[in-house]
C-alpha cells in the first residue's frame, strides 16, 4: 500500500477536516484502500497479532487440543465467514464506522455502535500488558539473557514482580501513543509488508524444529487429534470468542474497513482471504506452541492449562536448544518479530478507541490521544499487577487480566455479534446486504448468508451465551 490506508489514519484525515463530517457527507470525505490487495493487507495486519500467536494456542491447549481446533475452525468457515461479510459490507454500504453505521440505518439501534465502541477500550489495555511481557522477553534476549528466560522460575517470577510488567506495559503503550499521536503508522505499516512474511517464516521453522524434538508427538496428536469427550459448551465459547477476538469482529472494526473499500472491489472473495492468512497463522502458532510444551513437561497436560503464560514458557526452552548464542539470536529475533506483531495490532485498536473520542466528544486529535493514553495506563495497571500484589482478587479463579478478557471476548462480543445478526436479519433485512455485496458479481453463499444471520448465529449464540452465564452464577454445570 502507497498510502496511509488504516481506517483509523483515514478517520484521522476526515476528523481534521470536520469531526462530524463523517454523518453529514460520508462518500465525499472518505479516502480509500487503492487495490483490493490493499484492503485484504490492512485487514489482516489488523487481524493479525496476540490473538494468534498467544492467545490461540493456550486456549487450544486448555479447551482440549483437537476439539478445540475442530471446534475453532468450524466456526470460522461458518460463523466468522458470514459476520466478516456482513460487518464489511455493512460498512460499505453506510459508508461510515461502526458507532454512525447503525445509527444511520435505524435511529433506535444506536446503542448497538455504542456497545462497539466499548470493547476495543476495554481489550486496548490488557492487550498492551501483554505486549509489555513480549517486550520484556526481547530486552531479555537482546541484553543476553536467553538461557535465564528458558529457567522453570522466569515467567512466574517476572509477571509477580511490582515494577517490571508495569514499566514494560507503560513503554509499550508509550510507543502505541506516539506512532498514534504523531501518525506515523504509513512508516510502520511499510516496514511491516517485511516483518509480517518474516514472521511467518521464522514460525515455520520453529514449527519444524518442535514437531522433530522428542516428546513432541504426544503434543501433535494432543493438538490435531480431536477428543470427543472433552467437547463441552465452554469449548464453543472460548472458540467463539477467539473467533472474533482473532478476526477483530463484533468490535466494529471491520465495518470501519468496509467503509473504506471501493464498490468494484468484491467482498466475498477478500473475507476468504482474510480468514485463510488469520486462521493460517493462529493453527501454526499452536503447531510451534503446544508439541513443545508437551516434550518439556514429559507429557504432563497440567502444563497445557498455564494460560496467558504458555508460549513464554515453551518457546525460550526451545530456543535454549541451540545453545546461548544460537538461542539468544533466535529468541530476540522472533520476540522481535512478535513485538511487532503485538504493536500493529495495538496501533490499531488505540486508533479505533482514538476516533471513537474524537467522533463522540468532538476533541482535537492530539486531546483525544492522550485521554486515550492516560486512560490506556490507568486501566492496564490493575490486570498488570494481578499477577503479583493484587494477585488476591480474583473471580471463579480468573484473575484481573483474565476477567477483562472474559467480559470483552466471552460476553460483550458474542452480544455485539447476536445483535448484529438481529439488526440485519430483521430490522435492515439481509437483502440490503446482500445487494450491496452483489454489486460486482454473483454472491456464492447467499442463501447460507441468510439462513446463517437470521436463524443459526443468533439462535446458537444466544444458547451459548445463555448456558455460559448460568454457569459462572452455578445454575448448572456445563
Ligand atoms: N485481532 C487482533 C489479534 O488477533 O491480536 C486483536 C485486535 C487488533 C483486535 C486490532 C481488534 C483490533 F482493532
Amino acid at each position: 500500500m502507497e498510502e496511509n490506508n488504516t481506517p483509523a489514519a483515514m478517520q484521522d484525515n476526515q476528523s481534521v477536516e470536520g469531526q462530524d463530517s463523517q454523518e453529514a457527507q460520508p462518500k465525499k470525505k472518505r479516502g480509500g484502500f487503492t487495490s483490493k490487495i490493499g484492503f485484504v493487507l490492512a485487514a489482516a495486519g489488523s487481524a493479525v497479532g496476540l490473538g494468534n500467536i498467544w492467545r490461540f494456542p493456550y486456549l487450544a491447549a486448555k479447551y482440549g487440543g483437537g476439539i478445540f481446533l475442530l471446534t475453532y475452525i468450524i466456526l470460522a468457515v461458518t460463523f466468522g465467514f458470514v459476520l466478516m461479510v456482513a460487518e464489511i459490507a455493512l460498512g460499505r454500504k453506510t459508508g461510515m464506522s461502526a458507532i454512525n453505521a447503525f445509527k444511520k440505518l435505524n435511529k433506535k439501534w444506536a446503542f448497538l455502535g455504542v456497545l462497539c465502541a466499548i470493547i476495543p477500550i476495554i481489550i486496548l489495555p490488557y492487550y498492551s500488558v501483554i505486549g509489555g511481557w513480549v517486550g520484556k522477553y526481547f530486552f531479555t534476549y537482546v541484553s543476553g539473557g536467553g538461557m535465564s528466560a528458558a529457567g522453570d522460575s522466569f515467567f512466574n517470577g517476572f509477571i509477580s514482580s511490582p515494577w517490571q510488567p508495569l514499566l514494560f506495559f507503560f513503554i509499550f503503550v508509550s510507543v502505541v501513543f506516539v506512532v498514534v499521536l504523531f501518525g506515523v503508522e504509513k512508516g510502520v505499516e511499510k516496514v511491516s509488508k517485511f516483518l509480517m512474511p518474516a514472521l511467518v517464516v521464522l514460525t515455520i521453522g520453529v514449527t519444524i524444529y518442535t514437531l522433530t524434538m522428542p516428546g513432541s508427538a504426544e503434543g501433535i496428536k494432543y493438538y490435531l487429534l480431536p477428543d470427543f469427550k472433552k467437547f463441552s459448551v465452554k469449548t464453543v465459547l472460548a472458540a467463539l470468542g477467539q473467533l472474533f477476538y482473532s478476526m477483530s469482529l463484533a468490535m466494529g472494526i471491520m465495518i470501519t474497513y468496509g467503509s473504506y473499500m471501493k464498490k468494484q472491489d468484491k467482498i466475498e472473495s477478500s473475507v476468504h482471504q482474510i480468514e485463510i492468512f488469520d486462521t493460517g497463522i493462529a493453527l501454526l502458532s499452536g503447531l510451534m506452541i503446544i508439541p513443545a510444551a508437551y516434550a518439556f513437561s514429559g507429557g504432563n497436560p497440567e502444563t497445557l492449562g498455564q494460560g496467558p503464560g504458555l508460549m513464554f514458557v515453551a518457546l525460550p526452552k526451545v530456543f535454549a536448544n541451540f545453545g546461548s548464542v544460537g538461542g539468544g539470536i533466535l529468541g530476540a529475533l522472533f520476540f522481535a518479530l512478535v513485538l511487532f506483531a503485538a504493536l500493529t495490532s495495538a496501533i490499531s485498536l488505540m486508533e479505533t478507541v482514538v476516533s471513537i473520542v474524537i467522533d463522540k466528544f468532538h476533541l482535537s486529535r492530539k486531546k483525544s490521544s492522550v485521554i486515550v493514553y492516560v486512560g490506556t495506563l490507568l486501566l492496564g495497571i490493575p490486570s498488570s499487577l494481578g499477577f503479583g500484589v493484587w494477585s488476591a482478587v480474583s473471580v471463579g479463579g480468573m484473575t484481573i487480566l483474565d476477567m477483562f478478557d472474559f467480559l470483552s471476548n466471552s460476553i460483550l462480543m458474542p452480544i455485539a455479534a447476536l445483535l448484529t445478526c438481529v439488526f440485519i436479519g430483521y430490522v435492515v433485512g439481509c437483502r440490503n446486504l446482500t445487494d450491496e455485496i452483489e454489486l460486482n458479481g454473483p454472491f456464492k453463499f447467499k442463501k447460507f448468508f441468510n439462513v446463517m444471520i437470521k436463524y443459526v448465529c443468533p439462535i446458537c449464540i444466544a444458547a451459548i451465551l445463555i448456558t455460559s452465564i448460568l454457569d459462572v452464577f452455578g445454575v448448572f454445570s456445563i
